[in-house]
């Protein structure tokens, strides 16, 4: 989906040639701070005062959240049951239990599910803006604040959206961005964090960088240093990505152009039906969705129109989540959490058909993945093709 080319080649050049490729650099001469400075411009894009990039992807901004949220074992942890699993798998990567909730027709975290699932033992909820499309984040941050729990949007397929004008990972306590291969922006792997709070952001920072007590920000840090893992961005990442952010909101534009163009002329087709959507406006247009009363018709309707059905995609449907099901996590027995002894009292009972809500909405669902760089002409054949399936739908 992103756009790349001579631009990104230029500044990796820039980079290679500088012979600096380790983001630490204070002090160094000819060093570009390519990193540095997407991390001030990525939190500027964002709307918020901290951003964090690193290497191991959404995956590991979603865990760096969670550190910097102090969870671990004996917390609880709502996640959607449509999404990659990396969501769920990064609240075990930090020890704690996730709770598979249902999702909505918008297909977003249902908050109503997420009222009958908090318990006192709940210490966040995950909302997952999946496919460019935000979830609910007005009833979601009331819930949350209700009940004292904190809030970690999971932005990964949703790089730059915005809700009620406002980007999407500045509404809750952090957000998590991830800039991989099938994303809106990308440079192969890499993630970002961003939030504001001040000690989530050192404890994120303190736990991506090993514990690196030498750094120079080490001075500048509230919280003592502690053991962490390394997934330190690179300058050569850095270089790529500031000019992919420069390319974001040019993307986001042609992407919600060529959506809205299938809603307004589809909008009246008597048999087709626009799955909701909790912000169009801030939509980022990576699919345009549609929904059915059965799985026969969406299966029909995808198959003409070269859509497809969420259910069918594999890891994003908590049902294929087997590892997890099965409880089989991490390398060693006492590093799993399922056996952790403060986790014994949590909700752990899994099971395929836990969800029916969301397999049932995601089986009567069809997206039409979009790119933006489709013609006019493009759009104009697929928005016929819509027509056509429909009215051959109708008539049989
Ligand atoms: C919703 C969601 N969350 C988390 C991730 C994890 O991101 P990454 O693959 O960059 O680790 C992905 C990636 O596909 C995702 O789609």
């Amino acid at each position: 989906m992103y756009r790349i080319g001579e631009e990104e080649v230029e500044e990796v050049r820039k980079v290679l040639l500088s012979g600096h490729l380790f983001r630490v650099g204070e002090g160094v001469e000819g060093h570009l701070h390519e990193v540095d400075r997407f991390e001030h411009e990525w939190a500027q894009l964002i709307g918020t005062e901290y951003a964090l990039c690193m290497n191991g992807g959404g995956t590991a901004a979603l865990i760096c959240g969670l550190v910097g949220m102090g969870i671990g074992p004996g917390d609880e942890v709502i996640v959607p049951g449509y999404t990659w699993m990396a969501t769920a798998t990064s609240v075990l990567a930090v020890g704690a239990i996730p709770v598979i909730a249902e999702v909505d027709e918008t297909l977003a975290l249902d908050p109503e599910d997420v009222r009958r699932k908090i318990t006192p033992n709940t210490r966040a909820i995950i909302p997952v803006h999946m496919v460019g499309r935000p979830a609910n984040l007005q009833a979601l941050l009331e819930i949350a604040r209700e009940h004292g729990v904190m809030v970690l949007e999971d932005c990964c397929q949703a790089d730059g959206g915005s809700y009620r004008g406002k980007r999407l990972g500045s509404w809750g306590d952090a957000g998590a961005f991830s800039f991989n291969y099938f994303k809106i922006i990308s440079c192969g792997e890499g993630g970002a964090l961003t939030t504001n709070d001040r000690t989530l952001y050192e404890r994120a920072l303190v736990f991506h960088d090993g514990g690196a007590t030498f750094r120079p920000y080490a001075k500048d840090l509230s919280i003592p240093i502690f053991v962490g893992i390394q997934l330190r961005a690179d300058e050569v990442m850095g270089a790529i990505l500031r000019v992919q952010l420069r390319r974001l909101d040019g993307i986001l534009s042609d992407l919600r152009r060529i959506r809205k163009r299938f809603e307004q002329e589809l909008a009246d087709l008597p048999g087709l039906r626009l799955a909701p959507n909790n912000d169009p406006e801030g939509d980022c247009g990576v699919v345009v969705a549609f929904q059915f009363d059965s799985e026969a018709d969406a299966r029909h309707f995808a198959s003409e129109i070269g859509g497809w059905l969420p259910i069918d995609s594999g890891k994003h449907v908590y049902s294929n989540w087997e590892p997890l099901l099965a409880k089989r996590i991490m390398h060693h027995p006492d590093m799993n959490p399922f056996n952790h002894p403060r986790n014994q009292r949590l909700r752990t009972d899994y099971t395929p058909d836990m969800c029916p809500r969301t397999l049932d909405i995601l089986k009567r669902t069809v997206f039409l993945s979009l790119h933006p760089d489709w013609s006019e002409e493009e759009v104009s054949r697929r928005i016929e093709a819509c027509r056509k399936a429909v009215k051959e739908a109708v008539a049989v």
